[in-house]
């Protein structure tokens, strides 16, 4: 399935498959994307592994946004929905070091709510029921994207979403479906731009709620 995605040239910014040599380059847009997000909190370390894994499984998306000198602008990446428990199981070792090198982020309500819903995915239960939407499948779960905050608004992340939907295709898909914090205003808005629509489930308190797209 590792299919390559289509290098779309658009203006000064290339859209193509991520490599390990924009690794560390893409950790480093998590990071200043996400700062107080579970992920870029537990650490560099962690974050290489989460984001490695989408490059190295053949059925993993992970799609680099570069400019003409190439420089790595932004990224996204993504994997088939019934993947993502397995995912989350591989990360277990590198979460369970950072969390024991970083011991007061599970003082954070937020971080003990992320990492108790990854824990209890692995097990194929949520520690709160919540519904998600039904989709033909198979779909492809947009786990996380992000663009260097100094070159937002270039249609960067517009790119990148138009890679991740054309590689989606190109495996088959049926659906997409991504989970975004209600608050966060400018994501939301990002995603329905680009046609996703949002999930009116009940979502609990703290937790993240759901967008589908449907071909
Ligand atoms: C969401 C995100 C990926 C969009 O990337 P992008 O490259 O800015 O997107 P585009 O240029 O294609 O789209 C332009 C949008 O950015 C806005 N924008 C313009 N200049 C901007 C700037 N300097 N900073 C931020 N947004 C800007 C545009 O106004 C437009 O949004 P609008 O609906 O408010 O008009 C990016 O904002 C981001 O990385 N956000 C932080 C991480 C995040 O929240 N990811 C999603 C989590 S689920």
């Amino acid at each position: 399935m590792n299919s390559p995605v289509s290098n779309v040239t658009v203006g000064t910014v290339k859209v193509a498959r991520l490599t390990e040599g924009a690794l560390d380059a893409v950790v480093e847009i998590h990071m200043a994307a996400f700062p107080e997000y579970m992920n870029a909190q537990l650490g560099r370390g962690y974050l290489r592994s989460f984001l490695r894994g989408f490059l190295l499984r053949p059925e993993g998306v992970a799609i680099v946004a570069m400019s003409e000198s190439g420089q790595a602008l932004g990224y996204v990446a993504g994997a088939p929905v019934e993947l993502l428990p397995e995912m989350n199981r591989a990360l277990v070792p590198a979460a369970s070091l950072a969390v024991c090198l970083r011991p007061w982020l599970l003082g954070t309500a937020r971080i003990r709510r992320t990492a108790w819903n990854r824990v209890a995915s692995i097990f194929g239960r949520r520690s709160e029921p919540k519904a998600a939407p039904l989709l033909p499948m198979p779909t492809l779960s947009l786990v996380s994207i992000g663009v260097d905050p100094q070159a937002r608004g270039r249609s960067v992340g517009e790119q990148l979403m138009k890679g991740f939907e054309q590689e989606a295709r190109a495996r088959g898909c049926a659906s997409l479906r991504l989970s975004v914090y209600p608050e966060n205003a400018g994501a939301r808005r990002f995603y329905e731009r680009h046609g996703w629509v949002p999930f009116q489930g009940t979502v609990p308190p703290g937790d993240a709620m759901y967008y589908s797209k449907i071909f």
